[in-house]
């Protein structure tokens, strides 16, 4: 598996960050894209030596470019990390049109934006790896959440397709579901919120980005092969999928 060229979607911050600084441990050659402001991304690249391109991942004709220049660059992708992710949270009988519109397209249709973008070259050679990040609330709901845990269940339904008709063509695609992490998605959220949550995991704390990462590097290696369209929780009791 050394050698392998990887893209992590979201990948210089929180839990795509770690899973590029595993994957790139690990000996993949790995491309980390972003969509924000670029001064964690130039941070990201000089701390870790992993290159940063930018695209907005809720964009297909940017999805199909950015491949190309990554593939022209380090070589044709076959690990793909799904992780890119955004929540805009409300009750839904406040939310907006565009509160909805937006977490749909970025979260989850970007996960076919780029899956399309990679597939046909890894049906060619014959092999691939497609991790997705869902989202304990993708599978057990969230009050405040009816976009978000909607895109993340679609990852899951999404998965269980597309492994169906990748199989024989020797790529996998597996979703990684995590519980609440300690990233700035969570940090951002009213701290009496994250302890009322906290005091309900069993494992008694938030997860840590390099936990989620240990999963995605398993499921993206040769050991993972047998395992398709599974949905992989980590989330330290809280919801027992
Ligand atoms: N269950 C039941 N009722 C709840 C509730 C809950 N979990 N949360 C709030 N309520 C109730 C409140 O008690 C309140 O009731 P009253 O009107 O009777 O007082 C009512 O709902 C409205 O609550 P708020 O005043 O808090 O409403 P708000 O509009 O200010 O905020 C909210 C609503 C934005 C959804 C806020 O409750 C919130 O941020 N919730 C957390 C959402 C969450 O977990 N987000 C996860 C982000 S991290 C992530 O998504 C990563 C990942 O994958 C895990």
């Amino acid at each position: 598996m050394a050698g392998r060229v990887a893209l992590v979607t979201g990948g210089v911050r929180g839990i795509g960050a770690a899973v590029a600084v595993m994957l790139k441990a690990r000996g993949y050659k790995v491309a980390a894209n972003y969509h924000g402001a670029d001064d964690p991304a130039v941070a990201f690249t000089t701390r870790t030596g992993i290159s940063h391109y930018k695209w907005d991942v809720s964009d297909f004709d940017a999805c199909q470019k950015g491949v190309a220049q990554i593939t022209a660059a380090i070589g044709p992708i076959e690990v793909l990390v799904n992780n890119a992710g955004i929540t805009k949270d409300g009750v839904m009988h406040k939310m907006t049109k565009e509160q909805w519109d937006d977490v749909i397209r970025v979260n989850l249709s970007s996960v076919f934006y780029m899956s399309r973008s990679v597939i046909e070259g890894m049906r060619t050679r014959g092999f691939g790896r497609i991790v997705s990040i869902s989202s304990i609330n993708g599978q057990s709901g969230q009050f405040g959440q009816t976009n978000y845990s909607a895109s993340k269940a679609g990852i899951i339904g999404f998965t269980k397709a597309l492994a169906q008709e990748s199989a024989i063509k020797g790529i996998t695609v597996n979703v990684v579901a995590p519980g609440y992490t300690s990233t700035e998605m969570v940090r951002a959220m009213d701290p009496a919120i994250v302890e009322k949550i906290t005091s309900k995991i069993p494992v008694g704390r938030l997860g840590q980005p390099e936990e989620i990462a240990r999963a995605v590097c398993f499921l993206a290696s040769d050991n993972g092969g047998y395992i398709t369209g599974s949905t992989l929780s980590i989330n330290g009791g809280q919801y027992l999928a």
